[in-house]
């Protein structure tokens, strides 16, 4: 079967109950560049990019899709692809340059001028505070290490929801945490780029802990539909050995359950504590933190991309590992065919993830905020980006999905990621996810078939609401 014969009869079948949020996702420092506009401060991701050695060619941030200045045609192009929703984060650093105290109006403007021209476009705002990109000033002062950065956070909260929430109904506190805590601190891959097993234990709790701070000041504000996204990687030993089965455990222990269960329990796995704890990196808890950590939500919002198989082995000295205690544990090549980011394609864990989720988060509504894949793109001959691979995995995601939601997982909504081709973080501008293709040259915006065929897919259900 190849991927392409699947795709035009899946989306003629798909059809998803009405109200179902279609939107697409990006990140603030993924795709806005004008890093210097109206006094927006220095961020983690504008040191990391500038050391060299840490990205893709040495790409950085600093012009991406020019979204600062091009935003109004990118709201019109998300008005042609019929999205009902936008999923965008906020930069601390253009709020507040000094990560606290003296806030930056320009910065604040910028997004109340986005928000306004996607309210008069009919595209809801779906607003995430922290997509990775603290202010260098409050890293000098430890970073997520630091328990005051979790106050900062929600002070940061308050202030964004003062400006924008007469106008934004969806609040999302952090994107994936897991990244920024063990990516950040314990392989080293994103900034703040370390690789100390002490930091990693202690972002992750004061990660969660100004989630839980920031939930609370935004639900006093009167923010009535709230949420967080987590992103998951199922785990699947290689083999049925002991050592295999409890490789995956431990995985799985940090990459989806370290996050999730606080959240909706008020509680730390107990195996995961144990790991942490034998590997001299005790999650830093202090008396009441796990109530705050446990405010209730509206929502979960859940990016997946892809499923691992992990086994005990020797790791390359080159891959640090991003786990805690996870240095004996390696993840196999994926079988199958892969994206440009080496990521294999399993709609099926997806749709077994999402089963998992409607019993660890029960009464949660789920909303995937991201999914997707990066391939070569390039505009062809004929003016056209013709991506049937992107097409062929959104189709089979958004299957997976409703296949879920035939077993009973309440997904309310679904972000592709991405809008536009962005910067991909240390991968830089090589790895394009977006439904639109960007020319970097001339930032000229070409929209993909993918693009073409999740727009019809829209059409069609705006046209004809079925349940
Ligand atoms: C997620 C990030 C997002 C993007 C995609 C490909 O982990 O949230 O910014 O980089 O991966």
């Amino acid at each position: 079967m190849t991927s392409t014969d699947t795709r035009p009869e899946l989306a003629a079948g798909l059809v998803f109950p009405p109200g179902f949020t279609f939107g697409a996702a990006t990140a603030a420092y993924q795709i806005e560049g004008a890093v210097d506009a109206d006094g927006r401060g220095p961020s983690i991701w504008d040191t990391y990019s500038h050391t060299p050695g840490r990205t893709f060619q040495g790409h950085t941030g600093d012009v991406a899709a020019e979204h600062y200045t091009r935003y109004r045609d990118d709201v019109a192009l998300m008005a042609e692809l019929g999205l009902s929703a936008y999923r965008f984060s906020v930069a601390w650093s253009r709020v507040l340059p000094e990560g606290a105290g003296r806030v930056e109006r320009r910065g604040l403007d910028f997004y109340s001028r986005l928000v306004d021209e996607l309210l008069a476009a009919g595209v809801d705002p779906w607003l995430t505070l922290y997509h990775w990109d603290l202010p260098q000033a409050l890293q000098d002062r430890g970073g997520w290490a630091a328990r005051d950065t979790a106050a900062r956070f929600a002070d940061y909260a308050g202030i964004v929801h003062d400006a924008l929430g007469d106008r934004v109904r969806h609040w999302s506190t952090l994107n994936e945490p897991m990244c920024s805590a063990l990516l950040g601190h314990m392989s080293g891959q994103h900034a703040p780029g370390l690789r100390d097993a002490v930091a990693a234990s202690r972002a992750t709790h004061h990660l969660l802990l100004g989630h839980g701070l920031a939930t609370r000041v935004l639900r006093d504000r009167g923010a009535a539909s709230l949420g967080i996204t987590l992103n998951f990687t199922p785990m699947t030993p290689a083999t049925d050995r002991p050592a295999d089965v409890d490789a995956a455990r431990r995985l799985d222990g940090q990459q989806n359950r370290m996050f999730l269960v606080p959240v909706v329990t008020g509680a730390y796995p107990e195996d995961v504590v144990a790991d942490l704890a034998a590997a001299g990196a005790p999650l830093p808890v202090q008396d009441g933190d796990l109530a705050t950590i446990a405010a209730p939500l509206d929502w979960l919002g859940v990016n997946y991309y892809f499923e691992s198989t992990v086994q005990v082995g020797v790791r390359s000295p080159e891959k640090p590992t991003s786990f805690i205690g996870g240095e004996d544990v390696v993840e196999l090549d994926p079988e199958g065919p892969t994206t440009t980011m080496g990521w294999g394609v399993s709609p099926e864990a997806f749709t077994r993830l999402l089963r998992w989720l409607r019993d660890q988060a029960p009464g949660l509504p789920l909303v995937i905020t991201e999914n997707g894949s990066a391939w070569p793109d390039e505009v062809a001959e004929d003016g056209e980006v013709h991506d049937p691979e992107r097409t062929d995995y959104l189709f089979r995601h958004l299957a997976a999905v409703r296949e879920a939601m035939d077993d009973g997982a309440d997904v309310r909504g679904y972000f592709a990621w991405s809008l536009l081709d962005n910067y991909e973080w240390a991968r830089g501008y090589a790895q394009r996810f977006g439904l639109v293709h960007v020319d970097y040259g001339s930032q000229r915006r070409t929209v993909k078939d993918s693009g073409r065929a999740y727009a019809d897919l829209l059409r069609r259900h705006r046209q004809a609401p079925e349940g």
